[in-house]
């Protein structure tokens, strides 16, 4: 039989222009029309490259919804965070985005290229959350445990090559970070930290909301910060994913809020792996006019 012949099973990978899309959630032809999207001014998408904070952000923007009144959560959304802002990118989501009321609320993977063309022209607005790929990479190890649409690892190495090639979905993480922060002075672009997040939440938010232009009062605020910490979340089952079908997350497999740390990958990489992914880091960003505020120097 020839190779070709055989049906992509759920899990794998579709490369579609370049960027690797899971076969079965998305449609490459649906992720080409995004691009050609209306976008109103009132329209918000948070930009992350997988396992960088996305449902912390959609925590928050959830929040600050209900003023930061966690009770009214359920009103807004019953299940999970993830119906009220959920990813573009996913089957049958651009349908529902035509149609929303506003504020339409919207998380994606995606580059760059395939986003509405409209939010370079300055409607709308972004936030583009990046973490330090260490950590994302080790994050993105155990979730692929955890998420049946994704393949189990056969271990730490053979994932770290794998995310090293690009080879995972979302593609390469210096690709997509360098797709969008290339682009941000023609958009409205919020461009924050995970880490700068997890060191002050308090100004985090400040600045979120002042992005947002939200007008919330200073209690209100404390609210949003409150019930948006990672212990806070844990508890909360619409925002920490244990809704989520046993379908998609295998929950004996372990929890989508993890540790919610800084530099866990120095509990997994070996210091070989260390330097050669300090070398693709440098080599990758060198003219890449952006400090972080995690240590690879
Ligand atoms: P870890 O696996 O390192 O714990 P995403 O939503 O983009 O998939 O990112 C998931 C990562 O963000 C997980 O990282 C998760 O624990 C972390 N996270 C989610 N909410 C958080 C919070 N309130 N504070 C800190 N980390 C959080």
């Amino acid at each position: 039989m020839d190779v070709s012949d055989v049906e992509p099973k759920q899990h794998d990978l579709v490369t579609h222009r370049g960027f690797k899309l899971i076969h079965g959630t998305h449609d490459p032809n649906d992720v080409d029309q995004i691009y050609n999207l209306e976008i109103r001014d009132t329209d918000v998408f948070v930009v992350t490259y997988p396992k960088s904070g996305t449902i912390w952000m959609q925590q928050i923007l959830l929040l600050f919804e209900v003023k930061g009144d966690v009770t009214a959560v359920s009103e807004l959304n019953n299940q999970c965070n993830a119906d009220f802002i959920p990813w573009i990118e996913v089957k049958g989501s651009r349908q529902a985005f035509i149609t929303a009321p506003s504020p339409r609320l919207r998380v994606t993977h995606l580059q760059y290229q395939f986003m509405p063309a409209a939010l370079s022209q300055r409607k709308g607005k972004v936030i583009y959350v990046a973490r330090n790929p260490k950590d994302v990479l080790v994050s993105y190890f155990h979730f692929h445990k955890l998420a049946n649409m994704l393949e189990t690892p056969k271990d730490f190495d053979d994932f770290f090559e794998k995310f090293m090639r690009g080879e995972v979905f979302g593609s390469s993480w210096f690709e997509h970070i360098k797709t969008w922060y290339s682009h941000k002075d023609d958009m409205n672009m919020l461009f924050i930290t995970y880490e700068e997040m997890i060191q002050d939440l308090q100004s985090a938010v400040e600045r979120i909301s002042l992005f947002l232009g939200k007008e919330l009062t200073g209690e209100q605020l404390a609210n949003v910060v409150r019930h948006s910490t990672f212990n806070n979340m844990k508890k909360i089952p619409q925002a920490n994913y244990e809704q989520v079908s046993g379908d998609l997350l295998n929950h004996r497999q372990g929890t989508f809020m993890r540790k919610g740390t800084i530099g866990d990958w120095k509990n997994h990489f070996t210091v070989a792996q260390n330097e050669r992914f300090d070398k693709v880091f440098h080599r990758e960003m060198e003219d890449f006019a952006l400090t972080f505020i995690w240590d690879i120097r």
